[in-house]
C-alpha cells in the first residue's frame, strides 16, 4: 500500500462578473437581501457555448502545472459535476479528449456539492492500492444556463455561479504528507428537498410540454431545510474526521467548507469553535459553485500561503442527495 496526497491544485473562473446589482435588473431582489442572507457579492457566468469541460480543462492545466506534471502522466480522470454538457456521455470523457489523453479511464461523479469530497476519496483508494500513479480530479460547473432568472426563481438563482477547480492526486514519498481519511455519507430520503427533476426517464418524452411550461427543468430547493441540515452535517463530518485521526479542532491549520452560503459556514465555524482566521471563504466573489467550490478554495488558499507543508487541512461538504462528508489531509 502507498500513501496518497494532493500534488498540485488549480482553478479557473470565467471572466464575466455578475454583481447583485446586475441581478436586480432581472428579478425582484436586492444587493442587501443577497448579501445578508448568503454573503455573496458577485459571481462569474460563462459566455454562451462554454461548458464545464472548457472550465475544467483550464483548471486541470493549472493543477498539472502546479504538480509539475505533463497531461500524459495522468492515468485516470475523475470529473465531478451536476451540470454536465450532455445527458450522456459524461464530462470525464470529454475532458480526456480535450487533454489529448487517448484511452485513459474517465469517471463522472454525480454527488453535487459533495462531489469533490467523494472524488478525492475515490482517487485516494486507487493511489493507495497502486492501481494508478497520477489521478486528475476535477470539479466544474456551469450553473448560469440552468437558473430561472426571474422573480419566481430568485431564491435559487442568486446563489449559484460558474467555475472549476482541479487537483492532481499521486503517491506521497513522505508518508506524513497524505490524505489521512475520508468520511462519506448520503440520505436519499431527502432527495427531493434539493433536486432537478427534468429531463427525467420517468416521463415519455423525458421533457413534456407540461414540464416545460411549469419550469420543472429548473432546480427546486427547500432553502430552510437545506440550511439546517447543511450546518448539522458539515460540523458533524469535521468532528468525525477529527475523532478518526485522534485530533482536536486546535490541530486544524485550515478548514475549507463547501461554499454554500456564508451564513451556513459561519454557523458551522461557531459550533466548532475554530478561529475564523483558520477558515477559508471566497463565496463572496464566486457564489456557490457546487462541486467546484472546494477545489477552487483550496487552490486559492495554497496560492495565498494559507496552507503550509505539514498543516492539517479539513475539507467538508454538504449537498443534494442529501450527501455530505469530509476529507482530512496532512498537507
Ligand atoms: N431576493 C429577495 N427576496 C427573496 C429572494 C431573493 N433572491 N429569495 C427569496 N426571497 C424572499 C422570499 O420570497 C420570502 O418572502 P416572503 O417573506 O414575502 O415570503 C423572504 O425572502 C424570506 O424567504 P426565506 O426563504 O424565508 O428566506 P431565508 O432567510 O430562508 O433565506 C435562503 C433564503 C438564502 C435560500 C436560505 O434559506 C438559505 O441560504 N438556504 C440554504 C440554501 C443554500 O445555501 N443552498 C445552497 C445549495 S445546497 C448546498 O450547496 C449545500
Amino acid at each position: 500500500m502507498y500513501n496518497a496526497r494532493i500534488l498540485g491544485a488549480g482553478s479557473y473562473l470565467p471572466e464575466k462578473i455578475v454583481t447583485n446589482a446586475d441581478l436586480e435588473e432581472l428579478m425582484d431582489t436586492s444587493d442587501e437581501w443577497i448579501r445578508q442572507r448568503t454573503g455573496i457579492h458577485e459571481r462569474r457566468f460563462v459566455e454562451p457555448g462554454v461548458g464545464p469541460t472548457d472550465l475544467g480543462l483550464q483548471a486541470a492545466r493549472r493543477a498539472l502545472q502546479s504538480a509539475g506534471l505533463a497531461p500524459e502522466q495522468i492515468d485516470f480522470i475523475i470529473f465531478a459535476t451536476l451540470s454536465p454538457e450532455y445527458g450522456f456521455p459524461g464530462c470525464g470523457c470529454l475532458l480526456q479528449e480535450k487533454l489529448g489523453l487517448d484511452t485513459v479511464g474517465a469517471l463522472d461523479v454525480r454527488n453535487q456539492c459533495t462531489g469533490f469530497v467523494y472524488s478525492l476519496a475515490i482517487a485516494d483508494q486507487f493511489i493507495r492500492t497502486g492501481t494508478y500513479g497520477h489521478i486528475l480530479v476535477v470539479g466544474a460547473e456551469v450553473h448560469s444556463t440552468g437558473l430561472e432568472m426571474n422573480t419566481r426563481g430568485r431564491d435559487v438563482a442568486v446563489i449559484f455561479g460558474d467555475g472549476a477547480g482541479a487537483v492532481v492526486v499521486g503517491r506521497s514519498e513522505n508518508g506524513d504528507r497524505r490524505i489521512l481519511s475520508s468520511h462519506l455519507h448520503a440520505q436519499g430520503k431527502y432527495a427531493r428537498k434539493l433536486y432537478l427533476e427534468a429531463p427525467s426517464s420517468l416521463h415519455y418524452p423525458r421533457m413534456t410540454e407540461k414540464m416545460l411550461r411549469e419550469g420543472r427543468y429548473y432546480p427546486y430547493m427547500d432553502g430552510r431545510y437545506v440550511f439546517k441540515h447543511a450546518v448539522d452535517r458539515m460540523q458533524n463530518s469535521v468532528r468525525e474526521a477529527l475523532a478518526e485521526n485522534h485530533l482536536e479542532i486546535e490541530d486544524v491549520g485550515l478548514l475549507i467548507l463547501h461554499q454554500a452560503n456564508l451564513r451556513i459556514s459561519e454557523a458551522v465555524v461557531r459550533s466548532l469553535k475554530i478561529p475564523p482566521e483558520r477558515v477559508f471563504s471566497n463565496i463572496q466573489r464566486y457564489g456557490n459553485t457546487t462541486a467546484a467550490s472546494i477545489p477552487i478554495a483550496l487552490d486559492e488558499a495554497v496560492r495565498e500561503g494559507r496552507v503550509q507543508p505539514g498543516d492539517v487541512v479539513v475539507l467538508a461538504a454538504f449537498g443534494s442527495g442529501f450527501t455530505w462528508g469530509a476529507s482530512m489531509l496532512r498537507w
